[in-house]
């Protein structure tokens, strides 16, 4: 797995302490980058980092921060471009459901999952492509999700924060281009995480039954998409959305 394609940048993975974010570190510290965990669980970050060093050889940092948090976030970007010299890559991957039909949806869900999942985009985004513009390069990729792109009963607030994650990486992508910083999202259907098993059986089935390829996606199939993104071989790809669900998109 072990490649030399990161070597010498500085990527930044936000929700890395489990699921698809600590694979997308696991993907860009195997290619030699210097990775900056960033989450809210703290156990998880420490231990998520001694996996990263024991399966890629590479220390990581780690930051518990709250990417909703608009001094937190600044400060932990700061912090990470300081003590490595750079910030190069920048992987939006934190993101939470709290799902319930439309009329039982309570508008503080609604609130906190635009909280995390756009607002917590555009905050580390935007500080990010601060260090990123002074060195006229960056790569930034955000996590969609396919319930942005046709909608999901239950899930109108995730949705409608992952549509505006999709409209925020094409603006941001135009904003960005002639500096050479590209902005790109991963659409993912149904993966295997913590986030996906806590569903009940029937919503597993019924979502399995809308997946052409019969089967769940697996976080590392995820990353490796992320990684490409990342990465100079997608140097002439910016403002795409590219779904990784097995056919669901369509
Ligand atoms: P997960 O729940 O396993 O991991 C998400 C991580 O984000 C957790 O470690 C969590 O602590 C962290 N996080 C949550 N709120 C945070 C905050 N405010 N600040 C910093 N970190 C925070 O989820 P999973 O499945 O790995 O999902 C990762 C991304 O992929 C999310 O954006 C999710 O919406 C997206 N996605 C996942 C799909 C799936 O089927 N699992 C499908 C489509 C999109």
């Amino acid at each position: 797995m072990c490649n030399t394609r990161f070597e010498g940048k500085t990527a930044v993975v936000t929700g890395a302490a489990r699921g698809i974010g600590y694979q997308c570190a696991r993907q860009l510290a195997a290619g030699g980058a210097t990775v900056v965990l960033v989450d809210v669980l703290e156990d998880a970050l420490r231990q998520a980092a001694d996996k990263l060093q024991a399966e890629c050889g590479r220390a990581a940092l780690t930051c518990a921060a709250d990417v909703t948090d608009e001094a937190a976030v600044e400060k932990l970007l700061d912090e990470a471009a300081e003590k490595t010299g750079r910030l190069d890559i920048l992987i939006n991957n934190a993101g939470i459901t709290r799902d319930d039909l439309l009329l039982r949806m309570d508008a503080r869900m609604w609130d906190l999952v635009m909280a995390v999942n756009l607002k917590g985009t555009f905050l580390m985004t935007k500080h990010a492509a601060r260090h990123m513009l002074r060195q006229r390069y960056g790569r930034i990729v955000n996590l969609a999700s396919v319930s942005g792109l046709v909608g999901n009963p239950g899930q109108a607030n995730y949705s409608a924060s992952k549509a505006g994650v999709v409209g925020f990486t094409r603006t941001v992508a135009r904003e960005l281009a002639k500096r050479g910083i590209t902005c790109n999202a991963v659409a993912p259907g149904f993966i295997k995480t913590d986030m996906t098993d806590v569903l009940p059986e029937k919503a597993k089935e019924m979502a399995l039954a809308a997946i052409p390829m019969q089967r769940m996606g697996t976080a590392e199939e995820v990353a490796r998409v992320v990684a490409f993104l990342a990465s100079d071989e997608a140097a002439y790809v910016t403002g795409h959305v590219l779904p990784v669900d097995g056919g669901m998109a369509p």
